[in-house]
């Protein structure tokens, strides 16, 4: 197994491919080769859905070409755009908010999208990109830059690209150095009722 300091300490063991997978700051400008992305959205396209009703749907930013790259820049936070600049793919998430078959609400749909940008990571993680989520992006925005209808909802950016080398970055050493942590499985895993641990 690969390790560096961001690989995961699991308590049990899980497969690499989720150790390895960590939110890089510093990435290099390398662009994300079209093969690599277009599988990492084929591995979007597999994820399980609500009544297979693939909610998502994703608007991409090639860093090669700049004025597209640029545009989805201005719609993160500053905090995000000061690091999601060296990417070599932003990508917006959106969310269908009605089942195309009976336009009823899809109270999973946002949960669907999350499971597209799981596998669309582990994907990635497998090809030697990494990916960095933002909740920090001007939604209103991004929907009149995009003409987004208004059955539709964006919700996150996804930064994707190489890291760059280790340390070569400084700005951003010290939080991609950190070790990873995560609460425990007995704080959020119960049984019989709320907050008797199971495990
Ligand atoms: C939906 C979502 C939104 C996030 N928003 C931001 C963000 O706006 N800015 C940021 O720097 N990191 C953001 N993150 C990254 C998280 O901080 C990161 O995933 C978390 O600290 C765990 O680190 P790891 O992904 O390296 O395991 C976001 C992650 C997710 C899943």
């Amino acid at each position: 197994m690969l390790h560096h300091p961001k690989t995961a300490t699991p308590d049990h063991p899980i497969h690499d491919l989720i150790a390895n997978r960590w939110s890089p700051y510093a990435f290099d400008e390398r662009p994300v080769e079209q093969e690599k992305l277009q599988s990492c959205l084929e591995a979007a396209r597999w994820a399980a859905s609500s009544f297979n009703e693939q909610p998502w749907s994703f608007i991409v930013a090639r860093r090669e070409s700049q004025t597209s790259f640029s545009t989805m820049l201005e719609c993160l936070a500053d905090a995000n755009q000061a690091w999601a600049a060296r990417a070599g793919v932003l990508m917006l998430t959106i969310a269908a908010r009605l089942f195309s078959k009976n336009g009823k609400p899809n109270r999973t749909a946002e949960h669907d999208v999350g499971l597209a940008i799981g596998n669309l990571s582990i994907q990635a993680t497998s090809l030697g990109l990494a990916v960095h989520q933002m909740a920090g992006v001007d939604l209103s925005k991004a929907r009149q830059v995009y003409s987004i209808p208004e059955s539709h909802d964006p919700l996150t950016v996804v930064a994707i690209g190489y890291t760059a080398a280790r340390g070569e970055d400084r700005q951003f050493a010290e939080r991609d150095l950190a070790p990873r942590s995560r609460k425990p499985l007995r704080e959020f895993v119960f049984t019989d009722a709320w907050g008797t641990p199971d495990i």
